[in-house]
């Protein structure tokens, strides 16, 4: 493993030696998490990709944040139609995880053939199946390098019913699920 001391990465009046994306990456492959669909509806458009970072954010008010790349479908259609819908997967979803992601070579606007999916009028599409789904209207976005960090001001929740709670998870590369520690 490779260890940064951060006192001989200082370059003189408080600058840090540069973090190289390769750097952050094989950092970030030890952060597993869960895997989520975040989708965005504007003016009957859908769009939506898959997403490990989402993280609650608030209970009162309840608010929850994602972060989505500035490049892609998905961050276009949120800023234009600000709603977002975010749908956490469980571990059968994993092909369509991989839809979402881009990995099966669909076209980006064929995505939403694979899932059962509902919206209401003005409200970004749901996941019938998933574990839960949170949707959203846009409260701020706020742009950080490449992404853009989406807060959600929480509309509506859809908690599935039944158990077990299996949810789909990514860590180093490889699709995960959860084992009970005894
Ligand atoms: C496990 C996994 C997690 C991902 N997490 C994110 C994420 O949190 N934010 C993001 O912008 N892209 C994430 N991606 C990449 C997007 O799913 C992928 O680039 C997608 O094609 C972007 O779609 P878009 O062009 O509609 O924005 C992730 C991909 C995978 C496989």
């Amino acid at each position: 493993m490779r260890v940064q001391d951060c006192a001989s990465a200082q370059l003189g009046n408080q600058q840090f030696m540069t973090i190289s994306a390769e750097d952050f990456k094989q950092g970030m492959r030890r952060l597993g998490g869960a895997v989520n669909i975040v989708t965005a509806a504007n003016e009957g458009v859908w769009a939506g990709l898959t997403a490990t970072a989402v993280t609650s954010l608030s209970a009162e008010p309840p608010r929850l944040l994602a972060c989505v790349n500035r490049q892609g479908a998905t961050y276009d259609t949120i800023s234009r139609g600000r709603k977002l819908a975010v749908n956490v997967l469980g571990v059968h979803h994993k092909d369509l995880a991989m839809r979402f992601a881009g990995m099966n070579g669909e076209p980006e606007d064929e995505r939403f053939d694979g899932g059962d999916w509902s919206a209401d009028t003005g409200c970004a599409p749901v996941l019938k199946d998933a574990l839960v789904s949170f949707a959203c209207d846009v409260e701020n976005i706020m742009d950080v390098g490449s992404h853009g960090i989406v807060i959600g001001s929480i509309r509506s929740i859809n908690v599935a019913s039944g158990n077990p709670i299996t949810p789909l998870c990514y860590v180093d590369g490889s699709w995960a699920q959860l084992t009970e520690l005894l």
